[in-house]
This record gives structure tokens, sequence and C-alpha cells, in this order.
């Protein structure tokens, strides 16, 4: 079976996203470059489902893009949850403050924009739930810098940590994309700190315990 067909099947019984984040996503899609890197239906649902399973009072996101995945997990917050999103490109401030602003959870988000390593230093307060979403050749760094602004029983989710396959391609030359992924996985397969698993959704995804 083809892997379209089956991602169609299985968007077709799952919860559906809903209009303002299906117009998101076709928006990211008509005026944003590599819109794939937009969490879109499935993992936009496994977001907030999680913030269900979780119920983190505080989230953090480092890494915006268009504003998807930050709705998503402000969809699965209670009603005086709160989810702080950083964004080093400052040219998509307007198009994702527009778009938070027609959702009925925008109002549960507050945009930094911003070097998500600097403006961390500015945040200083805990979370329940990271979620690592910015640049892979810096995930090691995110991780020490946000470990300690964790909660003793949250979480931390890093995407993208099977990076297309390329974590296992030996003999081919390693980008530092992809080299950042490989130090990310080893450094928190190696954390005694932390239980961890790697779920082979789309690009792959960590979901980090804090002990
Ligand atoms: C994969 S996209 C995020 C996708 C979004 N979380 C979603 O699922 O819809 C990564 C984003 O991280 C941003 N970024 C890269 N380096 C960053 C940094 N040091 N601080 C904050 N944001 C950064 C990029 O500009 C890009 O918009």
């Amino acid at each position: 079976m083809e892997d379209e067909e089956l991602e169609d099947y299985i968007l077709a019984h799952i919860d559906p996203e809903g209009e303002t984040l299906a117009k998101l996503d076709r928006d990211t899609h008509l005026y944003h470059l590599r819109p794939r890197m937009c969490s879109g239906h499935l993992q936009g649902r496994l977001l907030k489902m999680f913030v269900r399973m979780a119920a983190p009072r505080r989230i953090l996101e480092l890494g915006t893009f268009t504003g998807y995945s930050a709705l998503c997990l402000a969809e699965g917050l209670a009603e005086d949850g709160e989810l702080h999103t950083i964004e080093i490109d400052d040219e998509l401030e307007d198009f994702i403050r527009t778009h938070l602003s027609q959702s009925p959870y925008g109002s549960r988000i507050t945009l930094h924009i911003g070097d998500a390593r600097d403006v961390l230093a500015q945040i200083d307060q805990m979370f329940d739930l990271v979620f690592i979403d910015a640049n892979k050749r810096q995930y090691c760094e995110y991780y020490d810098l946000v470990f300690d602004h964790v909660t003793p029983g949250g979480f931390i989710l890093a995407d993208n940590t099977l990076w297309d396959g390329k974590v296992v391609e030996p003999g081919k030359k390693i980008d530092a994309q992809t080299q950042g992924i490989l130090d990310f996985n080893d450094k928190v397969a190696h954390d005694p700190r932390v239980e961890k698993v790697i779920l082979p959704l789309r690009d792959g995804l960590t979901i980090i315990y804090k002990k």
C-alpha cells in the first residue's frame, strides 16, 4: 500500500483539524518557502492529544514557523494554560500574529521574536512541556538551556529526530543538520536524568520524560 494512501486513510479516521488550522496550512503553502516544516493535520492532532494526556499548565515551543503547532498545543491546554513560542525570523511575525488572532486559542499564546537561545535567558520561568522544533544544528544547545526550566515529571518533545532517515545512512557525507540531530539523539540516549522513546511518526518525534 502506498504511504499516501495510508495517510489519507488515517486522516479520514482521526479528528479533523478544523477550519482555522486548515486555512493556516493552506496559507503556509501559498505564501511561504519550505511549507513542509508546518506540523500539519496528523502531527498537529497528536500534539493536541499529547497535551490532553500530560496536562501541562505551561508550554514552551522553540521554532514557531507559521504557528500551526503552537495553535495545536494551545488547543489541548486548559482555559488558564499558557504557551510561549519563539521564532527567529521576524519576517514571519505579521503572518503568525494574524493567524493567532483568528483562532479561539490564540489568546493563550505569547509570541517572542528572536533567537531562542537569547530569548530563553529572558524568560526565566518553569515549563511542564517543551517542544523543540527550531534549528537542527542547535538541538543539543536547546536541550541544555531548557533542561533546568522543565519541571520534574515534565516532558520535552523534539521533532525531526529521524531527519528523513538520514540518521541511518552510512557512507553518505553527513551535513551539519544531520550531525546536529545525531549528536542530540546520542546525548538524550545517554542521559540518565530522563526516560525517552522515539516515535517514527512523520520525520521522527522524540518524547522525553524528566524524572
Ligand atoms: C521546523 S520549523 C517550525 C515548525 C513549527 N513548529 C510547526 O510545527 O508548525 C523551524 C522554525 O524554527 C525557526 N528557528 C531556527 N532557528 C531558530 C532559533 N535559534 N530561535 C528561534 N527560532 C528558530 C525557523 O526560522 C523556522 O521557522
